[in-house]
């Protein structure tokens, strides 16, 4: 798994989260407008809908809140373990995580425009991928214990 991101990657990624943060409603909204066409994926959602009545906005707010951790991602620790618990409970698996990152980096660039440019969105999807191999370690590790 990558742990490291390179200092540039780390300052940009900071940098941009304010920015972020500040327009994280219409981010997630879009964010999900482009998750949901995919059917299947709408399906999890669906479903996690009915067992939590709530709807699951803070998939996005974790990840921009998370750039916060970018360089102390230990203090992640218990936040990974709660997603990675919902996640298992939702049938979150590893193929799903492609399409996230497809639809939350475009819709960072459909609601900031040219407020980001390319090495932004770059330095986003090295570290989304960061966390998200986080998360399938954890999940594996659930489902694993589950099969056992
Ligand atoms: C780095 C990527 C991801 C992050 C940071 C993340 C974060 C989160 C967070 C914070 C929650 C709420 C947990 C709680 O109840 O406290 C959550 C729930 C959930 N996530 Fe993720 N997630 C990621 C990837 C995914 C992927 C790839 C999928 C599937 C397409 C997914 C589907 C769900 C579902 C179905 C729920 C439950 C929603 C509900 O309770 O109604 N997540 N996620």
């Amino acid at each position: 798994m990558t742990t490291s991101l390179s200092p540039e990657t780390i300052a940009i990624v900071k940098a941009s989260a304010p920015a972020l943060q500040q327009h994280g409603l219409a981010i997630t909204q879009r964010m999900y407008e482009r998750l949901f066409v995919d059917p299947e994926i709408k399906a999890l959602f669906d479903q996690a809908a009915q067992i939590s009545g709530e709807q699951p906005k803070r998939l996005a707010a974790a990840i921009l809140a998370y750039a916060k951790n970018i360089d102390n991602l230990g203090a992640l620790s218990q936040a990974v373990e709660r997603m990675a618990q919902r996640h298992v409970e939702t049938h979150v698996k590893p193929e799903h995580y492609p399409a996230v990152a497809a639809a939350l980096l475009p819709a960072i660039k459909d609601v900031l425009g040219d407020a980001v440019d390319q090495s932004v969105l770059d330095s986003w999807g090295e570290a989304y991928w960061i966390l998200a191999n986080i998360l399938i370690e954890a999940e594996a590790a659930k489902y694993r214990a589950q099969a056992a």
